[in-house]
């Protein structure tokens, strides 16, 4: 008999879907990926439910798309009715335009793509650059754009800082999160003035900021690179901070940049776990559980 609600997860999201699933009351199931010499994937799905979760981080996300596709197919094969995917990151959502010639606009693409397989996709703070809302890019699929912004602040609430802490975002794409964080922290915030000449090349200011020893707790959606980040921390320090905190929703860190971000002088790095790092300190379950309530009824 198909029962009316489970989630399944791949490996990689596996721990953290167990979290989500019991916070349902639901089971998790592991989905069996065997990748064959010659690099393509057998995608083995367990039995669906009528309404089927979908849990799967999509950061790096070329091979981990494939295969995502290859599991909806199959979960629809074995009489799933309704496929709702959980990517609390969301890939290539900053590629809204093509910015020379010939260049595909990989948000269209990918988004198309994604709204053949699901009925619904819930996902938290995409970086959503020139793109008004998430509806305008999954416009005949329920799209959900959850914030984090909450849950870094309750997070954040508990580490005690004085009430002379600054809130800081790097650019002015980071103040929807910054100031809503600060609001609830009852602390001041500060936007700093940001300039990305290439991959790993940014330029970061604040101007005519003066500060003295407070704490400053730097908040961003994603860190990549790192230079951000980095490029944020040394402007703070030249404006005479205390001790520098990292507060980002995405840890989707390149190799070495965790080690930079700890060099450039930060106290402590924290991350929401959309993606599994050793940085991960804020559940975001609770918040996605709260959004898969409608599925239960
Ligand atoms: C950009 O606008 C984003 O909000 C992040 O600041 C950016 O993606 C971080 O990238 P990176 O760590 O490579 O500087």
């Amino acid at each position: 008999l198909i029962s009316p609600l489970g989630l399944q997860s791949f490996d990689h999201g596996y721990a953290l879907s167990k979290e989500l699933a019991s916070r349902l009351g639901i089971h998790a199931g592991l989905i069996d990926v065997h990748v064959f010499p010659d690099g393509e994937s057998r995608v083995t799905v367990q039995p669906p439910a009528r309404t089927t979760i979908l849990y799967c981080p999509l950061d790096h996300p070329n091979a981990k798309l494939v295969e995502l596709g290859l599991a909806a197919e199959a979960l629809r094969g074995e009489g799933a009715e309704r496929l709702v995917l959980v990517a609390p990151y969301l890939c290539y959502m900053r590629q809204d335009r093509a910015f020379h010639p010939g260049e595909a606009v990989a948000q269209r693409s990918i988004s198309r793509w994604l709204a053949c397989h699901f009925d619904r996709i819930i996902t938290v703070d995409p970086h959503l650059h020139r793109t008004s809302s998430l509806s305008t890019v999954f416009p005949e699929t329920e799209a959900d754009n959850l914030s984090a912004a909450a849950s870094i602040a309750a997070f954040v609430v508990h580490k005690k800082f004085s009430s002379d802490a600054l809130i800081v975002g790097p650019d002015s794409e980071s103040r929807q999160w910054v100031e809503q964080i600060a609001t609830q922290l009852n602390c001041a915030f500060l936007i700093g003035e940001k300039k990305r000449l290439g991959d790993r090349d940014v330029r970061l200011e604040f101007p005519g900021c003066r500060l003295s020893g407070q704490s400053t707790i730097i908040v961003d959606d994603i860190i990549s690179s790192g230079q951000t980040i980095i490029e944020a921390i040394k402007g703070l320090k030249a404006a005479g901070a205390g001790d520098i905190f990292v507060a980002v929703t995405h840890a989707l860190f390149s190799d070495t940049s965790l080690e930079a971000i700890y060099a450039a002088g930060v106290r402590e790095v924290w991350s929401t776990d959309s993606i599994p790092h050793s940085t991960n300190r804020i559940s975001l379950a609770p918040l996605l559980a709260a959004a898969l309530q409608t599925e239960k009824q």
